[in-house]
């Protein structure tokens, strides 16, 4: 992390936010088709240990930890991001066809928050150029997420239908998808979490999945608890399993001047908020479905929290803005210290060790 730090990221901070971000993603791809570069990231990132290994959702993980949807929406970069260490890999959003996103600035810094808003608003290629990209990538050596959203002009009656048509463009290419309806950025998005509108969502893709993927469903971090009682049943019945959390539209934890700012907010001030609804959504469940936490994890104890909580697997997008790519391995090394301590022998012994009161699976 020190060379992040001292040299990468002041390079990084000195630039426009989506500026910065692009630049990262020119040299991913870059170092993607260079051999020796693969090998060198390989040897510098990837943790290996038995002890991480698991399985969720019928798929197996080499370790618990992912990278989060929004960092790269095009599919572009599937060959290379395992070298990273991630364990797997969640991409998209991905919308059925191609749009621009909201107007520039739509990503801003805030540093003394360790926080990052945005409102990009799903600038994507669409689901067929998300395709051919994953096809020309090859099969990608982690297990692979598709996230799927829903265009801007999309009228909300037929929100449902953006899915499948997603899902059916990206069909043999993922080993899980995500249902999105957390994004603050998309008009109207976060009511299809009502019971009725993802009940609606979750039968259609159903029909389009012929092969039988597993389905997560990705929440917002302001749900209510008693709005999360009702989607329980139906997660049970319709999906695989939940993401918590998107970006919160809260203020809490930042400096006055981004109250009015409009977009979604990552990084420290999620991290509690996240935290808790993982933590009532597993207690409500009863443990019976898989949890993927993410929300402001910045180091190995923060995933722990997540994984004590009730999540199976964590995701992380901000962290690695603030500290870098070697984060994934800090996590990974730091995350099999804190099993040996608490003399677990696996990842999936410690999901929800927070919650004694909850019959194990
Ligand atoms: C710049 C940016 C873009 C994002 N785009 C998406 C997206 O397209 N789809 C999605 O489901 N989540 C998106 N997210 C949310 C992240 O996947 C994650 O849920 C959230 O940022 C909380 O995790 P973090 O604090 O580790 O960043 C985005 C986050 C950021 C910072």
């Amino acid at each position: 992390m020190g060379l992040y730090r001292s040299i990468a990221r002041p390079l990084l901070f000195g630039l426009d936010a989506e500026r910065a971000h692009e630049l990262t993603l020119g040299a991913l791809g870059l170092a993607g088709r260079l051999r020796f570069l693969r090998g060198t990231l390989r040897r510098s990132f990837v943790y290996a240990d038995l002890a991480l290994e698991t399985e969720v959702a019928g798929i197996k993980f080499p370790n618990p930890v992912g990278l989060a949807a929004g960092f790269d929406k095009d599919c572009r970069l599937s060959n290379v991001l395992p070298d990273l260490g991630f364990g797997f890999v969640e991409l998209g959003t991905v919308t059925p066809r191609a749009q621009p996103g909201n107007p520039k600035p739509r990503l801003f810094r805030i540093r003394e928050s360790e926080a990052v808003l945005n409102r990009m608003g799903f600038n994507n290629h669409g689901a067929k150029e998300a395709a051919a990209n994953l096809k020309a990538a090859g099969r990608c050596r982690v297990p692979l997420g598709l996230n799927l959203g829903v265009n801007k002009d999309t009228p909300g009656e037929r929100a449902h239908k953006d899915y499948s048509e997603s899902l059916d463009a990206l069909r043999g290419l993922a080993d899980y998808f995500v249902v999105n309806v957390s994004s603050p950025n998309t008009g109207g998005l976060r009511l299809l979490q009502s019971r009725i509108n993802l009940e609606r969502i979750l039968t259609e893709v159903r029909s389009h999945n012929a092969e039988r993927k597993p389905v997560f469903v990705k929440l917002a971090p302001d749900l209510e608890v008693e709005h999360l009682v009702e989607l329980i049943p139906l997660i049970l019945e319709e999906a695989q399993g939940l993401i918590v959390s998107n970006t919160t539209i809260s203020r809490e934890g930042v400096p006055e001047r981004w109250a009015t700012e409009p977009g979604g907010l990552s990084g420290a001030p999620v991290r509690e908020r996240s935290t808790k609804l993982i933590s009532e959504a597993y207690r409500m469940s009863g443990g019976r479905f898989p949890i993927i936490g993410v929300g402001g994890i910045f180091s190995a104890e923060d995933a722990w929290r997540k994984i004590s909580a009730g999540a199976s697997l964590v995701e992380v997008y901000t962290g690695l803005v603030y500290r870098g790519p070697g984060l994934v391995r800090e996590i990974n090394e730091g995350l099999a210290k804190l099993l040996r301590q608490n003399n677990f022998k696996s990842i999936a012994e410690a999901v929800g060790r927070n919650h004694p009161e909850v019959a194990r699976k």
